[in-house]
């Protein structure tokens, strides 16, 4: 066994995270272990903003990628001549993030001599569930984040074919934007997701987009616009501030979020329906993405379908342990010390 430290580096948005996994790295089937994992969220930050402003959140991730980097190699009492080489997030994400991360490595690099493993955010975080449980390829993935939500049929590591996609807004946005409709602040998914849990999904009857088309398409336009008309209707559902929520606010929660819900649960039939015509066997499905730590999604799937697995809370939302993991995945892509230096970010596709 050749066991291996390597260093994820995540920056593509607004949480600055830098982990440790340690690995064997000739051993894609047993879950790495992450030793280290530390992380900053600029919520608090940009909720004033009201969603993530980019040079806002490139300067957050400037101040504070050396004092995490330090604290994380501190935490295990390791130093960066132990790691072999240095995952890090290249695309898709906001170009100024993403560069702080990069040329944190690249400077990493430059000192210690190190390769750079460049990671693509919308795979590590789908295979993230490698980071807590052995899935055998083929299988479906359903990303679903603040800025992307996907169907893909994941054939290896390196190979992913995209079955279907939001037209317009991602899951990950539809709460976003609905909290703030709702006046609950940003992030919102979590908040919907606790407040929904005390009030009735079915009260209200939001829409569920592209409902009668037969494919993987998503679309969440509608039902942020339907819930923007209902709020003018009913100002009363708006939450003034402060920690009481009134009953109809939960019940408005739990609708809306049974309609963002419902969407993946149907479309992600018809996904399986499309590639279960190719493939002999049933195949497994994993949910990952920030909006994967949605206990309503996380129930409604399971208890819809089998074989449904979702990737640990933990690492679900932008976190450094699956670009590391994902890094350790695709290792043969690494790029030698000096030529990862000429590396570049890419960022939006
Ligand atoms: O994966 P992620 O950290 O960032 C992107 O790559 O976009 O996902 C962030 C998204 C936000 O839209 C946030 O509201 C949502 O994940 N989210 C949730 C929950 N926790 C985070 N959405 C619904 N329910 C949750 N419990
Ligand atoms: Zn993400």
């Amino acid at each position: 066994m050749t066991t291996k430290f390597i260093l994820g580096i995540e920056t593509s948005c607004d949480d600055t995270s830098i982990a440790i996994i340690e690995t064997d790295s000739k051993d894609l089937d047993t879950p790495p272990s992450v030793i280290t994992q530390k992380s900053f969220s600029q919520e608090d930050l940009l909720s004033k903003w009201g969603g993530v402003v980019p040079e806002i959140a490139a300067r957050n991730h400037l101040a504070k990628l050396v004092p995490l980097l330090k604290q994380t190699l501190e935490s295990v009492n390791m130093k960066m001549e132990q790691v072999a080489a240095i995952g890090v997030t290249t695309q898709p994400g906001l170009l100024g993030p993403l560069l702080t991360g990069l040329n944190t490595a690249k400077t990493l690099s430059l000192i210690f001599e190190k390769p750079i493993i460049p990671v693509n955010h919308l795979f590590a975080h789908l295979e993230a569930i490698h980071l807590s449980r052995t899935t055998k390829y083929p299988y479906i993935g359903l990303l679903v984040s603040g800025g992307h939500s996907l169907y893909l049929l994941v054939k290896s590591q390196r190979d992913f074919e995209v079955l279907g996609s939001t037209i317009d807004d991602a899951a990950g946005e539809a709460f976003d934007k609905g909290g703030k409709i709702l006046g609950l602040g940003y992030p919102a998914g979590k908040i919907i997701d606790d407040l929904a849990k005390l009030g009735d999904p079915l009260k209200y009857n939001f829409p569920i987009g592209l409902k009668s088309s037969a494919d993987c398409r998503l679309s969440y336009s509608g039902v942020k616009t339907a819930l923007r008309l209902f709020v003018e209707k009913n100002p009363h559902i708006k939450h003034p501030g402060g920690d009481q929520y009134s009953q109809d606010l939960k019940d408005v929660c739990a609708s809306y979020q049974h309609a963002i819900v419902g969407a993946l649960k149907l479309k992600l039939k018809y996904a399986m329906k499309a590639v279960n015509e190719r493939y002999p066997q049933k195949l497994e499905v994993v949910v990952g993405g920030g909006v994967a730590c949605n206990s309503y999604l996380r129930k409604v799937l399971i208890e819809t379908y089998k074989d449904v697995f979702f990737v640990q809370p933990a690492f679900c939302t932008d976190n450094g342990a699956m670009v590391a993991n994902y890094a350790h995945r695709i290792e043969q892509d690494a790029i030698s010390f000096p030529e990862c230096l000429t590396l570049d970010a890419k960022g939006r596709y």
